[in-house]
């Protein structure tokens, strides 16, 4: 059986691409500090797959507890790296707390590769990297400028260490994915996003909301330069989105490419007003909602021209807008009746 080492495997996308990986037939050891995410996930995972993975309470910033994670497994064909920090407000407070923990991060997670000769690498990247696109859909060709937020940047530079280490190794590769706005929950309900605290992202607040948590949802802004003057974002189904990580996987295992990067999306936009629509007409609840000022740093609009992971990787979203908020909704229920 193959095996893969997926850091942050316990988080809202590790998780589910844990699941994805375990159908697949793959050993998937995981590695993850908790920080922001719960061991109770590992239950939910085994109840999916019928077998409970692998599991290290391992910070990847620190090189003396992951190197036993390496040392032990060290036949693994792959690492896939989520482990970070993600959330973009407290990145612009705590810029170093980002930096230390995302560039350490991946810098200790290339080094244990180099030293155990591990060789395939896939690496959770961002659509932040394009910041506001002139040219819509965006390639992988548009330019990369410097995000908005230093949790942006430290995926700008990741990219460019993994670009310098694999120029430095002749057998490291690697596949950096750049992920449009991941949603939704397996649909199982046993696993799916759980922020800690005030969500800040769109689908938690219109669940938590929905769900009477919170009063109502401020939507960021009604004069932006878009069909309905509301922001719009390419938001692609998780299990989809996780689904791509095996793909990746395989195309490593088989391709001469030594790097590669593809964006993951659906390739399609949607205004925050169209995704309050999906989420009333596939729930049949009734959202609050209130128009406010734009949130300083949100970019007027970006979707992904996917078509290099659908030619190379043979890869496409496949979930339903409306299918995806829904199971965002089951998700939300399931979790509050616990
Ligand atoms: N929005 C609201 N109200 C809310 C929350 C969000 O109107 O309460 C709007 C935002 O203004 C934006 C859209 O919904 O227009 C999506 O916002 P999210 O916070 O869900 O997602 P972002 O596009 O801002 O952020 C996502 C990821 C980040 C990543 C960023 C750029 O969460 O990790 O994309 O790649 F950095």
């Amino acid at each position: 059986m193959q095996k893969v080492i997926v850091t942050g495997g316990t988080g809202y996308i590790g998780s589910h691409t844990v699941v994805e990986f375990q159908n697949e037939g793959f050993e998937v050891v995981v590695v993850d500090n908790l920080s922001n995410s719960n061991i109770e996930v590992l239950d939910g995972i085994e109840r999916i797959t019928g077998k409970k993975p692998v599991f290290y309470k391992v910070d990847v910033a620190n090189s003396a507890e992951l190197e036993k994670v390496f040392a032990e497994h060290s036949d693994s064909i792959a690492v896939i790296h989520f482990a970070a920090y993600k959330a973009v407000g407290d990145s612009v407070k705590n810029p170093l707390k980002y930096y230390h923990n995302n560039v350490e991060g991946l810098i200790n997670v290339l080094s244990k590769m180099i030293k155990y000769a591990i060789p395939n690498l896939v690496f959770s990247s961002s659509c932040t990297v394009y910041g506001q696109p002139e040219v819509l859909p965006v390639t992988e060709q548009s330019p990369v400028v410097k995000p908005e937020s230093p949790y942006g940047n430290t995926k700008k530079i990741n990219e460019e260490i993994i670009v310098d280490t694999l120029a430095s190794t002749d057998f490291l590769k690697a596949i950096s994915l750049r992920y449009f706005n991941p949603i939704g929950a397996h649909p199982s309900s046993e696993i799916g996003e759980l922020p800690i605290g005030v969500p800040d992202n769109l689908l938690p607040y219109i669940t938590q909301t929905a769900i009477g948590l919170r009063d109502e949802l401020s939507v960021f802004g009604n004069d932006y330069n878009t069909p309905d003057g509301t922001a719009i974002r390419d938001y692609i189904y998780v299990c989809d989105l996780a689904k791509a990580h095996v793909v990746a996987v395989k195309r490593l295992l088989k391709s001469k490419e030594q790097y590669e990067i593809f964006n993951i999306g659906t390739g399609k936009g949607s205004s925050v007003l169209e995704i309050i629509q999906a989420f009333e007409r596939s729930t049949g609840v009734k959202l609050n909602y209130k128009i406010v000022a734009r949130r300083p740093g949100d970019v007027e609009k970006v979707w992904a021209d996917t078509s290099k992971a659908n030619k190379v990787l043979g890869w496409k979203a496949e979930s339903s807008l409306d299918q995806t908020v829904k199971s965002a909704w089951e998700w939300e229920r399931k979790v509050r009746e616990r």
